[in-house]
């Protein structure tokens, strides 16, 4: 049900999944022309957004990003591939998994190079969060990150509530306590 009661659909991980491809050019890489982390990073999110884009079908905005591991480095000139799907709908929010390889063009190999899980959020035009539509896992890999995804968000759950009990509420650039400030 969205906000105002009407049903949602419920949609399947292949209507939403989504595929980029990037040329790297110099202006993506370091000085030693590997591609930056900011770069990749970016990537993610982007094609990550695709996904969420997709399956809500209205506005979306990344709420997080769980931890990315840069397996092997990027060179200029190679092809990235990314590739994203939605793991699990829950209310407003959608965990997309990021999949990173990298294709040798002259051999036709590919490379696992990074892997992420990210949260977006849908929103409408005003910004006002909305509910999804639900995911329907069809294969049994998709069942088992449906599975996984609430096991994660449980974890994430955890960890927010962990820095809203221990973070104080308002802090200065440098990290110190506003006394008394309301
Ligand atoms: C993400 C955002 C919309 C959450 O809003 P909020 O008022 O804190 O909302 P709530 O705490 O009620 O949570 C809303 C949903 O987001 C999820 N969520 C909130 N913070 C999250 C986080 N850090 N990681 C994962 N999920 C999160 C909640 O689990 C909840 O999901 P559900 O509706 O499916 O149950 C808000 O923090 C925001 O607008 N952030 C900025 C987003 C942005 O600009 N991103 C681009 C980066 S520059």
């Amino acid at each position: 049900m969205d906000f105002a009661g009407h049903s949602l659909p419920v949609r399947t991980v292949a209507e939403s999944q989504s595929e980029m491809t990037e040329l790297i050019l110099p202006n993506d890489t370091n000085t030693l022309g590997n591609l930056l982390g900011g770069r990749l990073t970016y990537f993610i999110d982007l094609v990550g957004a695709m996904a969420a884009y997709r399956h809500a079908r209205t506005h979306v905005v990344t709420a997080s990003m769980d931890h990315i591991d840069f397996i092997a480095p990027v060179h200029v000139g190679d092809l990235l591939i990314l590739k994203s799907s939605v793991n699990r709908a829950f209310n407003t929010s959608m965990e997309v998994g990021v999949k990173v390889w990298v294709e040798n063009t002259i051999a036709g190999t590919h490379r696992h190079v990074a892997s992420a899980y990210l949260t977006f959020v849908a929103v409408d035009s005003q910004g006002r969060r909305v509910p999804v539509p639900q995911l329907r896992p069809e294969s049994e890999d998709e069942k088992r990150h449906f599975e996984d995804a609430g096991r994660r968000r449980e974890q994430r759950q955890r960890e927010l509530e962990h820095k809203r009990v221990s973070k104080p509420a308002e802090t200065t650039m440098a990290g110190l306590v506003h006394p008394g400030r309301s």
